[in-house]
């Protein structure tokens, strides 16, 4: 199963990715996270990439492209995407890279929420540099404030989640994300390729968002 999953940033990706993942068996490539991991490394694309992200800008096409491509060709088939393709540029390459090796993507998810819910849960976004866990200050906090439940780490702040970087981020998303859903849709409506798009309302409380999800692709994995 193969499943890319698209929305604002803020919009819950990462939440809902991590525990579908984990249910099905999937490997969890967040572009995202691959990113930071490049920049905590040092290296000197690692510094490269970090300027575009702390100033809420997409990192160029062809580092993203060559940074995805080198990641998804070195596991199995079971893979969901979070972050990429995060334009049309990148999702041709994704699309021919997949058909090249005589596959396809099986579902795209859309989650979207509205710009002051957005900017609310990026502003009180905490995770745990050591295990990567997600918290939110009001909506989802930790039981001792400031600490990791799981691993006990002092939580920090995303260099990127100030209110500026998200204004610009959500500007992004409108201009060249919006189009890859754009792009997507077509492609399942024109040839009957069993592309399934998903969307669901990230506004609702995360246990919503994440049942809802788990429907859908209980039922995508029962019609395989
Ligand atoms: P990335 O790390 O992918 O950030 P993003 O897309 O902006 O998404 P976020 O991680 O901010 O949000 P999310 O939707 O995962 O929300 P989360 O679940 O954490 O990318 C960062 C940067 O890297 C980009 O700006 C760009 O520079 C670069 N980059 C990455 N991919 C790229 C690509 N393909 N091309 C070019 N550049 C790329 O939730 C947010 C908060 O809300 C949390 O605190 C959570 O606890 C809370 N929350 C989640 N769901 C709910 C809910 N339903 N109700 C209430 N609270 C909730």
């Amino acid at each position: 199963m193969k499943v890319v999953m698209i929305g604002p940033p803020g919009a819950g990706k990462g939440t809902q990715a991590k525990k579908l993942a984990d249910r099905f068996d999937m490997r969890h490539l967040s572009s995202g996270d691959i990113l930071r991991a490049e920049r905590s490394s040092g290296t000197a694309l690692g510094n490269k990439v970090a300027e575009y992200m702390d100033a809420g800008k997409l990192v160029p096409d062809d580092i993203m492209v060559d940074v995805m491509a080198k990641t998804l060709t070195s596991g199995g088939d079971r893979v969901l995407l979070d972050g990429f393709p995060r334009t049309v540029l990148q999702a041709e390459a994704l699309d021919s890279r997949l058909q090249e090796s005589g596959q396809s993507l099986d579902a795209v998810i859309i989650i979207d929420a509205a710009q002051d819910v957005i900017v609310d849960r990026i502003t009180g976004r905490r995770i745990c540099p050591a295990c990567g866990k997600v918290y939110h200050v009001k909506n989802m906090p930790p039981e001792k404030p400031g600490i990791c439940d799981a691993c006990g780490e002092k939580l920090v702040q995303r260099q990127d989640d100030t209110e500026e970087a998200v204004k610009k981020r959500l500007e992004a998303y409108k201009n060249l994300t919006a189009p890859v859903v754009k792009y997507y849709r077509s492609s399942s409506e024109g040839d009957n390729n069993g592309l399934r798009i998903i969307e669901v309302d990230g506004n609702k409380p995360p246990e919503d968002v994440g049942r809802e999800l788990l429907a859908e692709l209980e039922s995508l994995e029962s019609s395989e």
